[in-house]
């Protein structure tokens, strides 16, 4: 675990010098959005998704630089879906990555004109030749994160997300919200490195594999630490999801069936990676990681 928070540490450090290059700047007078975007992005995020490009990027001896760029594009729709998350007419939070919210910060619609910004950008880096030399990469990379974050993906996933609050759902229909609200970008990240790297098919059926594991993981552990942990570790407000009526793993089976499954899903991932040598050890971190993390 050790060697995981050097290294996460490490492509946190890269990933941030490749976000801050790419972000807009000026003195004009809608300088209140670029302070907006910079606000948010660059906050004390974990980096995780950013993380799973570079890992899976590395298994296909991708360039570090179009790991990079691919990595940065995908933390800005990360962001932006933290900060329209946040609102108020979706789950109207104050806090953020320990600090005040961008529509605390600044206001409403600046903080939904920082979000839109964002999520325009993602697609202007991957477009950018100097994201990957061959265009039909591109067109790949561009396509599927489109695919992931729209309304068959993580924006659907949101908006069932609000739908199912106080009523009742099955664990089938559960499963589907969070695959979408947080396992669509989780997978992108994870397909990226097989993308750039052209893999075989069977690599990418394993990648696949883990990632909708580790995607669904990852909410899991985030509505555990909802009820478990507190404003000060976490950077964001807790025990809020049981007050917005929210359905999740946790309100359905309980912490300690919801900690089975989370377990249970941690160690099925790192099985779909038997394919891969000692290349894919970070990636079995990441699994044992996400069952783990504090924060
Ligand atoms: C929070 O994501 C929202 C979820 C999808 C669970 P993270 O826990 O990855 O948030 P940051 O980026 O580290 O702040
Ligand atoms: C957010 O899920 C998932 C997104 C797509 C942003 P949550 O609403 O549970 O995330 P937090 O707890 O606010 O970080
Ligand atoms: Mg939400
Ligand atoms: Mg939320
Ligand atoms: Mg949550």
């Amino acid at each position: 675990m050790n060697d995981l928070k050097a290294n996460l540490r490490s492509a946190q450090k890269e990933v941030d010098k490749t976000i801050k290059s790419l972000l807009p700047f000026g003195k004009g007078i809608e300088k209140k959005l670029f302070e907006a975007i910079n606000y948010s992005i660059l906050s004390s995020g974990k980096r995780l998704r950013p993380f799973l490009v570079i890992q899976s990027s590395k298994l296909f001896d991708v360039s570090e630089k179009s790991a990079l760029r691919v990595a940065s594009s995908i933390e800005m729709i990360h962001s932006y879906s933290l900060i329209h998350d946040d609102l108020p007419s979706m789950d109207n939070d104050d806090l953020r990555r320990g600090l005040l919210t961008t529509h605390k910060k600044y206001n409403e619609a600046t903080a939904i004109l920082a979000g839109d910004s964002l999520l325009t950008l993602s697609f202007q880096v991957l477009s950018d030749t100097l994201t990957h030399s061959d265009p039909r990469i591109r067109c790949d990379l561009i396509n599927e994160l489109a695919k992931a974050a729209g309304a068959y993906g993580m924006v659907g996933g949101q908006m069932m997300d609000l739908e199912a609050e106080n009523k009742k759902l099955s664990i089938g229909a559960i499963t589907r919200i969070q695959m979408l609200k947080t396992g669509a970008l989780i997978a992108y990240a994870c397909n990226s490195g097989a993308i750039m790297g052209r893999a075989e098919k069977k690599e990418k059926f394993s990648l696949q594999g883990y990632a909708h594991d580790i995607g669904l993981a990852y909410q899991i552990r985030d509505d555990l630490l909802d009820v478990t942990s507190t404003e000060k570790e976490l950077g964001k407000k807790v025990n809020k999801d049981k007050k917005a009526g929210k359905k999740n793993f946790v309100s359905i089976l309980g912490k300690e069936r919801a900690k089975k499954q989370l377990e249970f899903l941690g160690n099925q991932a790192i099985k779909h990676l038997e394919v891969f040598d000692d290349k894919a050890n970070l990636l079995r971190e990441v699994a044992r990681f996400i069952v783990e993390r504090d924060r």
